[in-house]
């Protein structure tokens, strides 16, 4: 009899992970490396990008540092050719690069409002819309993983851009899911709760964001790599009949949100 946990294995993909110089990108990078994807990890910080990369080559993984800024749609072409000249066609896209700005409505100009979206949502439209079409011109089927948020499923004052950006960014995961069906690419999202973070971990480690933490139902923020599990099911062939569903990773906060 086969092992059943072979099929959460990695091994022949080609992973691109934006966001992975910190935080969760950096956390499923490894992963996905260490269940056998060769990944290419992509974000601005070029330093951040090349000892990570540093670290998993030296456990023998295949890995790619690639410095691109997502918002750069005029540069996307270029970095999937580098990709795909160096590891092959990526056949997993993960969109987790993002920015958190928050702020009440009312004091949220526009700049700032444009900025999240340009982040959190036009960038993963972009990389998603490249990534699809190398994977069907390449006849390979794959997945697109979208880093969402557990605001993108009930709102919170002060974060109208972020959670609307989110948001959105679930429903194009529902969206290209339908459209993508056919070429056998699947489309999925990971809402996750609240993880200690460079993006937060000025405010969770505040006596407030204590206070907020002791408040919500899991009672505390999650470990990284409380996402590693989920994301590998969305990933691997262990998912291969979930399309465009957005999984709350998050300790059951979404299902009373406070
Ligand atoms: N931590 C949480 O509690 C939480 C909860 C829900 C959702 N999320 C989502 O999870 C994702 C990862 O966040 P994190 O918590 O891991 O925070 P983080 O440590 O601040 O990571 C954000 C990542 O995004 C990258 N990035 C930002 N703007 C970019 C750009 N223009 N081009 C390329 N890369 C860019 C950053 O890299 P560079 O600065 O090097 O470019 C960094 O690697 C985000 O989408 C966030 O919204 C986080």
């Amino acid at each position: 009899m086969s092992d059943p946990t072979h099929s959460f294995r990695l091994d022949g993909r080609v992973a691109l992970v934006t966001g992975a110089s910190s935080g969760i990108g950096a956390e499923l990078a490894r992963a996905f490396a260490q269940a056998g994807a060769a990944v290419a990890l992509v974000a601005r910080r070029r330093e951040r990008l090349d000892e990570a990369a540093d670290v998993l080559r030296s456990t023998g993984a295949r890995v790619l540092p690639l410095q691109l800024d997502v918002t750069d749609a005029a540069a996307i072409p270029a970095a999937f050719e580098r990709v795909e000249a160096e590891l092959g066609v990526p056949d997993l896209l993960v969109n987790n690069a993002g920015i958190a700005r928050t702020g009440m409505f009312l004091k949220t100009g526009i700049a700032e409002r444009d900025a999240t979206f340009a982040t959190n949502f036009d960038a993963a439209w972009d990389l998603s819309a490249e990534a699809a079409r190398r994977m069907i011109a390449a006849g390979k089927p794959g997945c697109i993983l979208n880093i969402a948020s557990v605001l993108a499923l009930g709102g919170a004052p002060g974060y109208a851009a972020y959670a609307a950006s989110k948001a959105a960014l679930t429903h194009l995961t529902r969206c290209l899911a339908l459209e993508f069906v056919r070429h056998r690419i699947r489309v999925n999202a990971i809402a996750p709760g609240w993880f200690v973070t460079e993006m937060n971990d000025d405010w969770l480690g505040s006596e407030a964001g204590r206070e907020y933490l002791a408040r919500i139902p899991p009672k505390r923020a999650g470990q990284l790599r409380e996402l590693v599990g989920p994301a590998l099911l969305l990933a691997s062939d262990a998912g291969s009949f979930v399309n465009g569903v957005t999984l709350a990773v998050d300790g059951g906060h979404h299902a009373a949100l406070v």
